[in-house]
């Protein structure tokens, strides 16, 4: 049997059962064909690892187990489905903490065994890039999708389902890294990126000019600067209003982040921006995603918030595109903590 796929047989429609555990989240989602959530359960760590100011890899495979089988017991209750209405469980297979991933894959291919369904490895980039599609399973293509989470920050063209080409990824910090980085040296606590968008709209976002690196200048992303200059700007000037500090620094990621969006839109020739990971959350990015989506008659779309960040549902619905265009993973599925997305 191992390495071998688990020859099941799944016409769609299917259900699918997703398992995300690549990071700091346990979560488990029931989607009905890759598109209608009948449940999605996600058992957050962070008040685990926020006395740490971050994500402890041990810590988090240590919750995650503990987690893994109540989260979808609940999701399963949550859908009021049996395990026998399952067509498949997909999983988190990289890229993320190994001993988290590890967690995931190895309760996915017990459950697979055990209940006789298929199993399909999922790579969690390409599930963020598929959270806009829960809520628009009819979303126009190509796409120019800007997935900013902690671990990532990259600009994708998605030309067709499952076909994607990265224009340009960070070269150094993630947008969210940033974000988390900001707020523990001004000590507002983890993580920074909620915490400095509900500051920031106390603040003003002109108060303070920090560096808008690269920002005509190719398509990838630096933001390890404007982390330095907030670090050194609180040195230097003690007394600045917290509320202008986040404000300035979240106006100069947002502000790099959309002009590149913006300009790879018009050279694809994309119908629409689109926002995923984690820092797709963030209020003054949606915003000005917003903005330049309505001068440029181009169309936005922005996940809800809770879609954005680490859910099982995109999992889900990956897993039922892959199903249906490559068929199952074999049982001696991976976890492979630098997986990249998968490009044409
Ligand atoms: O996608 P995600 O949940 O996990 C990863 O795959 O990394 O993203 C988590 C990141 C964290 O860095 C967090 O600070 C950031 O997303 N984040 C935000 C907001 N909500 C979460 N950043 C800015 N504004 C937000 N509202
Ligand atoms: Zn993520």
């Amino acid at each position: 049997m191992i390495g071998e796929a688990h020859d099941v047989a799944v016409e769609p429609p299917s259900i699918i059962l997703g398992i995300e555990t690549s990071c700091d989240e346990t979560a488990a989602a029931i989607v009905r064909d890759g598109r209608e959530v009948l449940s999605s359960v996600v058992a957050s760590q962070i008040d685990i690892h926020a006395r740490y100011g971050g994500v402890v890899p041990e810590v988090a495979s240590r919750a995650h187990v503990e987690a893994i089988i109540p989260v979808v017991a609940e999701a399963l209750a949550e859908a009021g489905i049996d395990h026998v209405d399952l067509d498949a469980v997909g999983v988190t297979h990289g890229p993320g903490l190994i001993g988290a991933l590890l967690v995931g894959v190895s309760a996915a291919k017990a459950l697979s065994l055990a209940w006789e369904v298929s199993l399909i490895g999922v790579n969690h980039l390409e599930a963020h890039l598929y959270a806009a599609f829960l809520e628009e399973p009819d979303l126009e293509m190509p796409l120019v999708i800007l997935l900013v989470s902690g671990g990532h920050t990259m600009l994708v063209v998605m030309e067709d389902h499952l076909r994607y080409r990265v224009l340009g990824s960070t070269l150094d910090d993630a947008a969210g890294e940033a974000f988390d980085k900001v707020a523990r040296h001004v000590g507002l606590g983890y993580p920074g990126g909620p915490i400095i968008d509900r500051l920031s709209t106390n603040g003003d976002p002109e108060a303070i000019r920090f560096p808008r690196a690269m920002m005509s200048d190719g398509w990838d992303f630096s933001f390890s600067g404007v982390k330095t200059s907030v670090v050194n700007h609180m040195r230097r000037h003690p007394d600045t209003d917290v509320g202008d500090l986040v404000a300035s620094f979240q106006e100069a990621v947002a502000d790099v982040l959309v002009t590149k969006a913006r300009r790879a839109a018009r050279e694809e020739g994309a119908r629409g921006i689109c926002l995923a990971g984690g820092v797709a959350a963030n209020s003054r990015l949606r915003e000005r995603v917003r903005e330049v989506c309505e001068l440029d008659g181009l169309r936005a779309f922005l996940p809800d918030r809770e879609m954005c960040t680490d859910n099982a549902a995109m999992v889900a619905a990956v897993a039922w595109h892959r199903l249906c265009a490559d068929g199952p993973s074999a049982l001696d599925l991976g976890a492979f903590p630098s997986l990249r997305l998968p490009t044409i």
